[in-house]
């Protein structure tokens, strides 16, 4: 049985094609994140790491030069349009010291003891069965390897994609979020289930740290407007609304992100959770 169809097909049909088109600009958006994860992973020249979820390949192409071709990063992804332009950014950039490998991460056949350091951008929420995909993560690391990854905290504590929904709500039906721990974007916000899942996997050392950032998601408010209308929970009502419906949408989301416009774009608040373990 595939556990984890319904994920596969909305990052296959639904999102993948979308976030191809929208990565440079999710990209400046979430570069936070890498330099964050890099801090915490402290991954040293010649490593070999294992990448979750590696979407369109942007940490990917950071990490690699974090290793140096004496390194080597092994990266699946059960996205075929994201890996597709991981691997293509791979090659137009000369990088051939990582692989891509389509596959559920959940249920890939890892090699055993293999890696330094596994981590994800975003790329773990989305198991069926959480347990099994770190248990096999942590089987896949040599003794002494260590895991970290970033997720979503609490949707309050992310007001740049819940308020803008908050405001859509009016003109589009938006699609009903998952049930709590249930797989999507904020199935790991519970600190406390973070800890659960890792202990039950196998893993020590687990630390859970806070991180706040302020992000900038567009240009001024008619740019993050258009982003985030294409971004998140309201993609597809938004592409299937008439053109009232959008340009209403757009136009109340333009208005409610104009008090957030500063020098430097829209600026709006992230909240996350660092997490950090090892392989004893
Ligand atoms: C939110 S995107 C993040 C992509 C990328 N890490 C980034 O930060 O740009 C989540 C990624 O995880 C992948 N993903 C989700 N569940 C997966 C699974 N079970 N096996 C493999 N990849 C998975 C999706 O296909 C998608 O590329």
């Amino acid at each position: 049985m595939d556990e984890n169809k319904e994920q596969k097909e909305f990052w296959n049909d639904l999102k993948g094609e979308l976030w191809v088109e929208l990565q440079t600009r999710i990209d400046p958006m979430l570069s936070v994140f890498d330099q964050k994860l890099f801090e915490v992973l402290e991954a040293q020249s010649g490593e070999r790491a294992l990448e979750i979820g590696c979407g369109t390949g942007t940490t990917t192409l950071k990490m690699s030069e974090c290793l140096g071709p004496s390194g080597s990063i092994h990266a699946v992804d059960f996205s075929r349009p994201m890996i597709c332009r991981a691997q293509e950014r791979a090659s137009e950039a000369s990088v051939d010291h990582a692989d891509f490998v389509e596959a559920d991460a959940q249920e890939y056949d890892y090699p055993s003891g293999e890696f330094d350091l596994a981590y994800s951008r975003f790329g773990v929420m989305f198991f069926q069965d959480p347990v099994k995909a770190f248990s096999k993560i942590r089987n896949a690391m040599k003794p002494g390897g260590r895991l970290g990854y970033i997720c979503w905290a609490d949707k309050s504590k992310n007001p740049w994609i819940s308020e803008p929904a908050q405001v859509a709500k009016e003109f589009l039906e938006l699609p009903k979020p998952p049930g709590e721990d249930e797989p999507g974007m904020f199935s790991m916000c519970r600190e406390e289930r973070i800890f659960e899942i890792l202990e039950k996997a196998g893993w020590s050392e687990i630390k859970v740290e806070w991180f706040e950032s302020t992000n900038m998601i567009g240009k001024n408010a008619e740019d993050a407007a258009d982003f985030i209308s294409r971004m998140g929970p309201m993609s597809e009502p938004f592409s299937e609304a008439d053109e009232g419906q959008k340009q209403k949408t757009l136009e109340a989301l333009s208005t409610f992100l104009k008090d957030r416009e500063t020098p430097n774009g829209v600026q709006m608040g992230f909240g996350n959770w660092v997490v950090t373990a090892k392989r004893l």
